[in-house]
């Protein structure tokens, strides 16, 4: 199955991700992870799309095009995958009919997660993540155990550069202009499901469960 997940920044994508990929057994391909991988790594990649990104603007298409490119010629992406970021532009979802039907395949379904503004921003601004395994927190809803620390491997929880409320503000604007009219990309070819994100976590993954059962 070739999933693509939606939704504006904050809406449960990356929570969601982690968990549909383990039960479906499906590569999670996170445009933002590798990109904030290459911006540790100092790699040139990394270097030309972190002050993109710590203005929460998005990194041009060109560059984010080569990276699905490259990350789809390994083994583990031959048989499916979840797409978690990506694309974010008509541009890329162009790119990406092309490049997947240039070897006869498609993509099968789109969830989009909806969530409310101010609660986007709630969760945004309070979110923390494990230095060490990438675990996703929030201070206000998914609390860890021991304060500042990682439940699942104790690794130190850090706030993303790009999660203070300006930035995020501005990541929010930029979804408005720049990914929403996907809506209407995925919509238009019957590949798009609604789903409500403001519900707990817990029943957002029932939900998209089901539809993925359903295929
Ligand atoms: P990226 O890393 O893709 O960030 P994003 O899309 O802005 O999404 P987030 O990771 O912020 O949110 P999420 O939807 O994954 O929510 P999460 O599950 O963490 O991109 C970062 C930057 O990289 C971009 O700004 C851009 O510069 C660049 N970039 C990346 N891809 C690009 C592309 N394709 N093109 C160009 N540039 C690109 O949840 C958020 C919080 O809410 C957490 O604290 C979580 O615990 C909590 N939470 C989750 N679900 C619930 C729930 N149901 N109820 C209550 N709390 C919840």
């Amino acid at each position: 199955m070739r999933l693509v997940l939606l939704g504006a920044p904050g809406s449960g994508k990356g929570t969601q991700a982690k968990q549909i990929s383990q039960k479906f057994g499906l590569p999670h391909i996170s445009t933002g992870d590798i990109l904030r991988q290459a911006v540790k790594d100092a790699i040139p990649l990394g270097l030309e799309a972190r002050g993109y990104m710590d203005r929460g603007e998005l990194v041009p298409d060109h560059l984010i095009l080569n990276l699905i490119k490259e990350r789809f010629k390994s083994p583990d992406a031959q048989k499916g995958f979840l797409l978690d970021g990506f694309p974010r532009t008509v541009a890329q979802a162009s790119g990406l009919e092309e490049m997947l039907g240039q070897q006869g395949m498609k993509i099968d379904l789109a969830c989009s997660l909806n969530v409310d503004r101010e609660e986007l921003i709630k969760r945004l601004t309070s979110r923390r993540i494990c230095s060490g395994c990438g675990a996703i927190y929030n201070l206000l809803f998914q609390s860890p155990q021991k304060e500042g620390l990682c439940d699942k491997c104790g690794g130190r929880l850090e706030q993303r550069v790009d999660d203070q409320r300006q930035t995020v503000e501005n990541r929010l604007e930029v979804y408005l202009r720049q990914t929403q009219p996907l809506l209407e990309f995925y919509g238009s070819r019957s590949l798009l499901r609604d789903i409500n994100g403001n519900a707990p976590p817990e029943k957002v993954f029932q939900d998209i469960s089901a539809i993925l059962q359903g295929k």
